[in-house]
């Protein structure tokens, strides 16, 4: 049987994108020349490495893979906001994404600049960084007392300056949260929406951060302290919780970026009420190939469970967050015992060594003991052949 083809074009703040897959603002977006190459992957837009009104060169060593995720201690653009806008940006545009400028001014007048250059030079769209969480460490090194530490509670400067930067240009305009908002995601999100903000893009990294090289005992990365920005799986958890709790909050759309490597982690972006999804580390570590394989499961996912349209997943979560407190089942005590699918299991023994309660006993399938079963869930997840089930919510 042939396969239905599932269109993911969509509008973001009025602008027309082919899928809602977005590279983020990183080292992949460094030069217009990487951007338009980046563009044939797919991506439906592209974010340039933040645009500053004064670039410094980037610290090294800047980027270390670690377990569960990356850590990066680069700042902004190396290159000037002039060659931006005078260079950059035209070949940008000659590749087949459209363009969002990433800028970050230190004060309102030189952000309203930058904001109304980038749209001159003929960007799409305007996302304006917020926090960055091991910048100042590395600016006040390399200019003292130039940076105090990023805000982290009070989203009013933010406000004020997005307010501004939204009369001075017709493009829309995308405030991208830092991972450290997490707290106050929902004031955050609701100042932005307040101050004129077309979309939220959620979150750039967690931090400040810290990874030692215990040959050496020194940091891995370099900058006065070694601290940085922890991106990739390890905040994936995190993030996904922020975009939901925006999404449920304001009416404008959410780009969820965090984490994001596989089809399977855009999915949970959308069911948290994502309507485009952004990645950086990923392209970074795995190759921009991986970006066709996400929009490539994208598409089989939803067919394959019968969806016509990327729109009936998003904001799921938050539907069945919704049916728990209809169904009475917001807290569920009692402990149900999972089911093991005995053409599954392959007797590993992972279970068993994960049950705290000693319910689980292995043999030539695993077995659950109901009289010891705790119901915690914790088998189901960790079962590497998806032989174990259990679901609170069925009925
Ligand atoms: C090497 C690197 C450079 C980055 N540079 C920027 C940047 O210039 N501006 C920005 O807003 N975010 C920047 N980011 C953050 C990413 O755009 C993204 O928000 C973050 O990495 C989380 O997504 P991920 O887990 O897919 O990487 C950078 C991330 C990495 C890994």
């Amino acid at each position: 049987m042939e396969r239905m083809e599932i269109d993911l074009s969509l509008k973001l703040a009025g602008v027309e994108l082919k899928n809602p897959i977005i590279v983020s603002a990183s080292e992949f977006s460094r030069r217009g020349a990487v951007i338009k190459e980046i563009s044939k992957y797919g991506p439906a837009a592209i974010v340039t490495k933040t645009i500053v009104a004064q670039p410094v060169p980037h610290v090294r060593p800047c980027y270390a893979a670690i377990e569960g995720g990356f850590i990066n201690c680069v700042s902004g653009s190396d290159i000037s906001a002039e060659q931006w806008f005078k260079e950059e940006i035209r070949v940008a545009k000659e590749g087949e994404a459209k363009v969002i400028a990433s800028i970050a001014g230190r004060f309102l007048e030189e952000s309203l600049e930058l904001a109304r250059k980038a749209e001159e030079a003929g960007a799409d769209m305007i996302e304006y960084a917020t926090a960055c969480p091991h910048l100042a460490e590395i600016y006040n090194a390399m200019f003292p007392g130039s940076m105090g530490p990023p805000e982290v509670h009070n989203p009013e400067p933010l406000a004020k300056t997005l307010a501004e930067i939204k009369k001075v240009v017709s493009i829309p305009v995308i405030p991208k949260f830092s991972a450290i908002f997490y707290i106050d995601a929902v004031k955050w999100a609701k100042a932005a929406e307040a101050a004129g903000a077309d979309a939220i893009a959620a979150a750039d990294a967690l931090g400040p951060v810290l990874q030692i090289n215990i040959e050496t005992g020194q940091p891995l990365l370099g900058g006065p302290k070694g601290s940085g920005g922890l991106t990739g799986s390890a905040i994936k958890p995190l993030v996904l919780k922020m975009v939901l709790d925006i999404a449920e909050n304001v009416n404008i759309p959410v780009i969820g970026v965090g984490g994001i490597s596989k089809w399977k982690d855009a999915i949970e972006y959308f069911m948290a009420g994502a309507r485009c999804v952004g990645l950086a580390t990923a392209v970074h570590v795995k190759g921009p190939s991986i970006i066709p394989q996400i929009l490539d499961g994208i598409k089989k996912f939803l067919v394959e469970k019968g969806y016509s349209s990327l729109d009936e997943i998003i904001g799921l979560t938050s539907r069945k967050i919704k049916e728990r407190e209809i169904k009475g089942k917001q807290l569920i005590t009692t402990p149900k015992v999972p089911a093991i699918d005995a053409v599954k299991c392959n007797a590993c023994g992972l279970c068993q060594r994960a049950c705290i309660y000693g319910a689980i006993s292995v043999e030539d399938i695993a077995r659950v003991d109901p009289s010891k079963c705790f119901g915690c869930g914790l088998c189901v997840t960790i079962c590497p052949t998806k032989a174990i089930s259990l679901d609170y919510y069925e009925d």
